[in-house]
C-alpha cells in the first residue's frame, strides 16, 4: 500500500512528482506529500486527504525550481491519518528524510533504542522510526549510502523506501523489500516509484528491482547495489509496451465504467494466441511441458478469490483435478497437507503484489511445490517469484474495485481448465470445440448486451439505493458471482450486503428477511435453475423483495426482472459479472459515492 515517486533531472520535479502521484493514489489517499532540497534546506510540503489538498497548499507556496524531488500517496498503517503521519518524514536534525511503503515490524524496539539516546518523534510512524535510525547509523557511517544500508540491515518487514538528503541535492537513494520499486531511465532524468505509470509519460524503460536491493541514482547516472554488501547488480533494462491512454478515462464519466466497458476488449485480448476459433484448438504455452496437476490448491483474496471459487467447477468439471480454493490470509497461517510437485498451487493476483497471496507462493515454493501465478501486472513480484506465470493481459486497472480483472482471471481460467480437460481426455474433441465456438463467439455478444445492460442496472439503482442491507443468493457458479455482487456493492456504495448460497439461507439467514431487505438473485437458465427459484419464493414467502438477473423466458414471479441474453452456462457468467458491477457502479454514483476511490481502500495490498 502508498505510492512512492522520486524524481532526478532536468525538469522542475516537483510538478512531475504530484503528476506521479495522482497516476499513483490508487494506492491509498489518506494523505500526500513532496520533498525537495532548495538553498541547502530540506523543504516538506504535506497535506490531509486526497492529492488535490497537497497541491492547494503547493500553490500557496514559492514555485521551486529543484530537479529532484520524492512524493509519497498514504493509505495509513501505523498512524492515523493525520498530516503529523503523513510522508516524507524527516530525521531529527532536518538534514534526511524518507518516503516508504511497508511496515517496519521491529520499529517498536528500534524507536525504544532511539528514546534512549535522546531522539524525539512527532508521529506515530514506523517510518519516522526507521529515518532517524538512518541519522543514528550515519554517526559511525557517515556515508550515506553506507548509512541507509546498515539501518536497512537492522529493520524487519516490508518496505520500499526512497531517501534524499539536504547535503547531495541532485540524488536519490531507494530500496526495496517485499514492496514493489521500479527504477525508470529517462535522457538526462531517472525515476524510481512503487508502479510504472507514475512515470510512464517520460520513459518506458524500466528495471524492476528485487528484494534486498538498493538503488542511487542522479540525473544521468545509477547503481543497483545488493543491500547485504553493496556490491554492484546488474539488471537488463526492459521495455514497457503500455502507452499513456490505457490509464487514462477514456471520455467515460469513472475509470471504474470504463473499465467495465473494456470487457469485451479484455475477453478478445484473453483468447488471442490461445484459441484458434477456425480449427478450434487451444494452446497455452505457459503451461506446455508440465504436468496436470494431481491436485489444485488455489489461493487468493477478494475478487480474486472469487475468481478461484468460480473456476473451481470448471476445473473440476472440465479437467478432473481436485480443487480447494482458500483466502490467501487464512491458507498463510494454516499446517498444509501439499503434497510435493503432484500438487500445485494457483495464486490468483490483479495487482501481483497482495501480501498474504505473495506469502502464500512463498510458503509453496519453500516445501517444493510448483506454484502457477495468474497475475495482470507484468513483472509484479508474484509475476516473478511464481514457477510460473499466465498472464490474464487486462491492462491497467486503475479503478480500486475490480471489474476487468474478475473477467480475465475467470477467461484464463476457463481455458486452463479446457486446456487440462483436453490433455486429460475427459473432454471429447467435440466438446472442446463446443467450447473453444462459445467462447470464439463471447466478446461480439457482451458487447452488444453491455449498453442495455447498463440501461437497466441504472433504473433498478434509483429503485433499490435507499435499501441499507441486500442479500446476493446464488448456486454452482453463480455462488461464486453472488460473493462478487455482494463485495461490489458494499465496497462502492457502503450497503451492507451479504453474498450467500442460496440453499444456504434457510439455515440461518433467512431470519434477516423483511421488506425492507431485498434480495439480488442470480437465477440463469441452468441446470441449477429449478432450485434456486424455490429459494426465490422462500424469500417472497417473508415478504423479502426480489430482484432476479436471469434469461428471456424463465418462469418468475418477482418484483424486478432483469434479463440478460441466455448463452449456455458457465458462459452467462461472464455476461451475468458486468450486471452486478453496473448495479453497484450506478448505486454508488447515485448515492454520490467516490466510485473509482471508495473511503478506506487501496488498490494494492501489500501490508497483511
Ligand atoms: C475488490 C478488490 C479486492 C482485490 C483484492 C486482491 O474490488 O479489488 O478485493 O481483488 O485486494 O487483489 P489482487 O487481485 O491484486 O491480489
Amino acid at each position: 500500500m502508498c505510492g512512492i515517486i522520486g524524481y532526478t533531472g532536468h525538469r522542475p520535479a516537483v510538478p512531475v512528482v504530484v503528476e506521479g502521484l495522482r497516476r499513483l493514489e490508487y494506492r491509498g489517499y489518506d494523505s500526500a506529500g513532496v520533498a525537495y532540497v532548495q538553498r541547502g534546506e530540506l523543504h516538506i510540503t504535506r497535506a490531509l486527504g486526497k492529492l488535490s489538498a497537497l497541491e492547494d497548499k503547493l500553490a500557496q507556496s514559492p514555485v521551486t525550481m529543484a530537479t529532484t524531488a520524492m512524493g509519497h500517496t498514504r493509505w495509513a498503517t501505523h498512524g492515523v491519518p493525520a498530516e503529523r503521519n503523513s510522508h516524507p518524514h524527516a530525521s531529527n536534525s532536518g538534514n534526511i528524510a524518507i518516503v516508504h511503503n511497508g511496515i517496519i515490524e521491529n520499529y517498536q524496539q528500534i524507536k525504544d533504542d532511539l528514546l534512549s539516546k535522546g531522539y524525539v518523534f512527532h508521529s506515530e510512524t514506523d517510518t519516522e522510526v526507521l529515518v532517524n535510525l538512518i541519522e543514528e547509523c550515519q554517526k559511525t557511517e557517515p556515508d550515506l549510502l553506507q548509512a541507509f544500508a546498515a539501518a536497512l540491515r537492522q529493520a524487519h518487514g516490508a518496505y520500499a523506501v526512497c531517501l534524499m538528503s539536504k547535503d547531495e541535492p541532485n540524488t536519490l537513494y531507494a530500496a526495496r523489500m517485499s514492496a514493489p520499486l521500479i527504477f525508470g531511465i529517462g535522457t538526462g532524468e531517472n525515476f524510481i516509484a512503487s508502479d510504472i505509470p507514475a512515470f510512464l509519460p517520460y520513459t518506458r524503460k524500466v528495471l524492476f528491482l528485487e528484494d534486498g536491493e538498493i538503488v542511487r541514482a542522479t540525473a544521468t547516472s545509477y547503481a543497483i547495489m545488493r543491500l547485504e554488501d553493496l556490491s554492484p547488480v546488474s539488471r537488463t533494462v526492459q521495455t514497457i509496451q503500455w502507452d499513456m491512454q490505457a490509464a487514462q478515462k477514456g471520455g467515460y464519466r469513472h475509470f471504474m465504467l470504463k473499465e467495465i466497458f473494456e470487457q469485451p476488449r479484455v475477453l478478445r485480448d484473453g483468447l488471442t494466441g490461445r484459441i484458434n476459433g477456425e480449427n478450434n484448438s487451444i494452446a497455452l504455452a505457459e503451461l506446455d511441458g508440465q504436468p496436470v496437476p494431481e491436485r489444485l490448491h488455489i489461493v487468493a483474496c477478494g475478487t480474486s478469490y472469487h475468481s478461484g471459487l468460480w473456476a473451481r467447477h470448471l476445473l473440476e468439471s472440465w479437467a478432473g483435478v481436485p480443487t480447494q480454493v482458500e483466502i490467501a490470509s487464512e491458507f498463510r497461517y494454516r499446517d498444509h497437507l501439499l503434497l510435493g510437485k503432484n500438487d500445485m498451487v494457483l495464486v490468483i493476483s490483479q495487482s501481483g503484489e497482495t501480501a498474504d497471496t505473495l506469502a502464500a507462493l512463498r510458503i509453496a515454493r519453500e516445501q517444493g511445490v510448483p506454484v502457477l501465478g495468474l497475475c495482470n501486472v507484468v513483472g509484479s513480484s508474484i509475476a516473478r517469484e511464481a514457477s510460473a506465470v499466465f498472464y490474464t493481459q487486462a491492462g491497467p486497472e486503475i479503478s480500486v474495485a475490480s471489474t476487468k480483472a474478475m473477467c480475465s482471471q475467470m477467461l484464463a481460467l476457463a481455458l486452463i481448465a479446457l486446456y487440462w480437460g483436453r490433455r486429460q481426455q475427459r473432454l471429447s474433441p467435440d466438446e472442446v470445440s463446443a467450447h473453444i465456438r462459445q467462447l470464439d463467439a463471447l466478446p461480439a455478444a457482451l458487447e452488444a448486451a453491455l449498453p442495455a445492460m447498463h440501461e437497466r442496472a441504472r433504473e433498478l439503482s434509483r429503485r433499490y439505493a435507499q435499501a441499507r442491507n441486500f442479500f446476493y443468493l446464488g448456486r454452482g457458479l453463480c455462488y461464486a458471482l453472488a460473493l462478487e455482487g455482494a463485495l461490489k456493492l458494499k465496497e462502492l456504495s457502503y450497503i451492507h450486503a451479504e453474498g450467500y448460497a442460496s440453499g444456504e439461507m434457510k439455515h440461518g439467514p433467512i431470519a434477516l428477511i423483511d421488506p425492507s431487505f431485498p434480495t439480488f438473485a442470480l437465477a440463469l437458465d441452468d441446470n441449477l435453475f429449478p432450485k434456486v427459484r424455490s429459494n426465490i419464493v422462500e424469500v417472497q414467502a417473508r415478504q423479502g423483495k426480489v430482484i432476479a438477473l436471469t434469461n428471456p423466458g424463465a418462469a418468475l414471479d418477482v418484483d424486478d426482472i432483469w434479463e440478460i441474453p441466455a448463452l449456455p452456462a458457465p458462459f452467462s457468467s461472464f455476461m451475468a459479472l458486468p450486471a452486478l458491477q453496473l448495479f453497484s457502479y450506478e448505486t454508488a454514483d447515485y448515492l454520490g459515492k467516490d466510485v473509482d476511490q471508495p473511503r478506506n481502500l487501496a488498490k494494492s495490498v501489500t501490508v497483511e
